[in-house]
């Protein structure tokens, strides 16, 4: 009877979470369930961690959420986040969650406002009330604006951005050095340059049909779900007079989410860092990758130049390589466009 009742309690006390001695340390994922929230969560995993997926799913999928759990909340619900925290006792937050379409968020700025920079500063305050203080912010180049004719771009040249999707990821990065001065709350800030590609293994990818960047609607084109690719400005001072993109593969990114999550752990000063290649491709080097890949012909019209977008963004990453030891592994255009080829043919079948 002591002996069944023994084991009995070995039982349970493997099952509670966090509890037995081998339970997985667990980092709140916000956006978990969007494109590079599900990458991070599956790197996350592979490192040893249980994320829990907090998203409302607006633009999320369940069913992308296979390497964490899943809590369906908004940012804005300040109740669903203490119960979600004192539930699972996150000992970091890793947070996606926003909306990132700078057209959009030009004709409707208050969205934006409301949803990235209110909701950021609602999951702060419940992180500061909870005594959670290490967050990582998915920031974005789009806060250099204007500023980017100096290429590559360090961290430290000035911030200039250009619409309001931009200003709220600059507002979210202030909001953040002043939790840090006056609570101790310690972050990092990643600010990611053009992110594109598929897990290797198809195993996960961006999902939806209505893609903004360069390199899922030249596979749209490839994929006959457009007719072309209109190229915005040709008369660029660049080799072949377009545009170029520093492109990282989402991969390379989950990756250094978790080495952040790593020194965040050990206690590090907050920081804020760029990602990118450091090297860039011009619209018509991705026009011409993707026609070797997809072996498809990729028609292009030639268009205006976008008011707002500069000839050349690249990044200066010795931050990342020196804080993180973060190197990219996987950003080459030809593995990027392979492996969201290979993701989008799967999603099509
Ligand atoms: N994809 C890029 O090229 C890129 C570049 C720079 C920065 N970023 C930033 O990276 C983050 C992730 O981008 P992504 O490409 O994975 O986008 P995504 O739209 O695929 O993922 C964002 C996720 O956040 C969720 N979400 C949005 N608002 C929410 C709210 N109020 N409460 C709860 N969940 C909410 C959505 O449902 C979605 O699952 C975003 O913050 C974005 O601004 C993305």
């Amino acid at each position: 009877m002591l002996i069944r009742i023994f084991l009995a309690a070995i039982l349970i006390f493997n099952l509670l979470p966090g509890w037995g001695k081998d339970a997985l340390q667990t980092v709140l994922v916000t956006g978990g369930a969007g494109y590079i929230g599900t990458q991070t969560c599956k790197a996350l995993k592979e490192a040893g961690y249980l994320p829990i997926v907090y998203d409302n799913l607006s633009f999320g999928h369940a069913e992308a959420v296979e390497w964490g759990i899943l809590e369906v909340g908004d940012l804005s619900d300040r109740k669903k986040l203490y119960q979600v925290i004192d539930k699972y006792h996150p000992i970091a937050v890793v947070h996606f969650a926003a909306l990132k379409s700078a057209g959009e968020s030009v004709k409707d700025p208050a969205k934006y406002y409301l949803n990235n920079v209110c909701g950021s500063v609602i999951l702060l305050d419940a992180m500061r009330e909870k005594g959670l203080y290490k967050i990582i912010f998915s920031s974005s180049a789009a806060i250099y604006g204007r500023a980017s004719k100096f290429c590559p771009i360090k961290e430290t040249d000035q911030c200039q951005p250009i619409n309001p999707y931009g200003t709220s990821k600059w507002m979210v990065e202030k909001i953040l050095q002043d939790f840090n001065q006056a609570y101790g709350l310690q972050y990092v800030a990643l600010r990611y340059f053009n992110v594109a590609g598929a897990d290797l293994k198809s195993r996960c990818g961006e999902r939806g049909s209505a893609p903004q960047n360069l390199i899922p609607i030249v596979l749209q084109v490839a994929s006959k779900k457009r007719e072309e690719l209109q190229i915005f400005g040709s008369d660029y001072p660049t080799p072949d007079g377009t545009a170029i993109r520093d492109y990282i593969h989402v991969g390379d990114l989950a990756d250094a989410h978790v080495k952040a999550l790593q020194y965040l752990l050990k206690a590090n000063p907050s920081a804020i860092i760029n990602l990118g290649t450091g090297k860039g491709s011009s619209v018509k080097e991705v026009v011409e990758i993707a026609r070797s890949v997809t072996k498809q012909a990729i028609p292009v019209k030639k268009a205006l130049r976008r008011a707002g977008d500069p000839a050349f963004l690249t990044a200066d990453y010795e931050l990342a390589k020196k804080l993180l030891g973060w190197e990219p592994k996987h950003s080459d255009l030809k593995t990027i466009i392979e492996s969201e080829w290979n993701w989008i043919q799967l999603q099509d079948r």
